[in-house]
Parts: structure tokens; sequence; C-alpha cells
């Protein structure tokens, strides 16, 4: 069975990029994964972790993520269960991180997950998916990709480091774990 479950809901591609680069960095750091969009992944029993992502729309999560989180309750809060969501696009400063939509803050409740981190996120008029993404993405302003290519490998190595991998003195950069 692999370590960790990493799982994405992304519907213009970038979330799932970040998953995917979350993915490579934990395997770096000596831990096998498995990656599955939210739709598709399997029950977590028998991970020793799990990794969510959901890209944000109009202050909300992706459906199926909130789905799989809802699914599996029981089984997450006996896990650690680390989540991320991917939106700010432009000035925004994702590192400042953008509210928790209210839906997910239940399921954390519920859950005992981490509370999410943020990363920037991509308005790319050739993957632009619907009218108003493909207004929102010929502004100027919005249009472009935000994503912190560091930032996100230092949270993947300190989720590394909490389970003991890599190199477990960036252990902090996850936030602290809870059993
Ligand atoms: C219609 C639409 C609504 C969006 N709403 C938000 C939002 O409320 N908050 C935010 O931070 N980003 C928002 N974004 C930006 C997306 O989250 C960003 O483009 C993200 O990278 C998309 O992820 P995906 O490519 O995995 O689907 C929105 C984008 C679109 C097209």
């Amino acid at each position: 069975m692999p370590d960790v479950l990493v799982i994405y809901a992304s519907k213009m591609g970038s979330t799932q990029e970040i998953a995917e680069a979350i993915t490579a960095h934990l395997c770096v750091a000596g831990l096998s994964v498995d990656l599955y969009p939210a739709e598709d992944a399997p029950d977590p029993i028998g991970y020793r972790a799990v990794v969510l992502g959901s890209a944000v729309y109009l202050r909300r999560w992706r459906r199926p993520a909130l789905r799989y989180l809802r699914r599996h309750t029981t089984t997450l809060r006996g896990l650690p269960v680390w989540l991320f969501q991917s939106g700010p696009c432009g000035e925004h400063d994702a590192s400042e991180g953008i509210p928790t939509p209210r839906a997910v803050r239940r399921l954390i409740d519920r859950t005992d997950a981490f509370e999410p981190v943020t990363f920037g996120g991509r308005l790319d008029p050739a993957r632009a998916a619907g009218a108003l993404a493909r207004w929102l993405s010929s502004s100027k302003e919005l249009r472009g990709d935000f994503r912190d290519w560091v930032a996100i490998r230092g949270w993947a190595r300190g989720i590394a480091g909490q389970l003991g991998a890599g190199e477990p003195h960036l252990a902090h950069e996850a936030g602290p774990w809870r059993p």
C-alpha cells in the first residue's frame, strides 16, 4: 500500500499540475504516492496520510473535493489530512491566503484536517472553460500563471518531513501534525 494519497479537484488543469508537483516532491523524499482526481479517488483506508486540493471557483471548492471529504469523514478523522486551495490570480498575494469556504470549514471540523494552505492559480485564455473563464482571462490584470512552485515544493517537503521522510527539519513548513 502506498504511503500517501494525493487527491485533486481541477477544472482547467492548473490544480492538477500542483497535485502532480506535490506528488513528485513526496516521491523524491522517498514516499510512495497514489494520485487521483477526486471523482475517482479510492477510500483512504490503509494510507498513512492524505493530501487533498481544490481549485476555487466563485469562493467555493469544486464539488468532487467536498464530496470526497464528506463521504470519507470517518476514515479521514484517523489520518493526517493536508488541504490546499488554488485560486488567487493577479495582484492578490496568495501567501496571505483566502478565506476558507464555509462548506470546507464544516468538513475540517468533522475530519480534523489541517487548515488549507492557499496557492496562486492560473488564468489562461487558451484553457478557459466557459464564458466567465474566457472573460476573466481576457483581463490583463488577472491573466497569467500565479502558482509559486517554490512555496509548493516547501509545503510538500514539510509534509514529507512530518511523515519522517526526506528532510524532517523542514517539517514545520507544513504546519503542526496532530495524530
Ligand atoms: C469563473 C471563475 C471563478 C473564479 N473564482 C475564484 C474565486 O472565487 N477565488 C479565487 O481565488 N480564484 C477564483 N478563480 C480563479 C481560479 O481558481 C484559478 O484560475 C485556478 O487556477 C483554476 O484552477 P483549475 O485550473 O485547476 O481549474 C476563478 C476562476 C474562474 C474562471
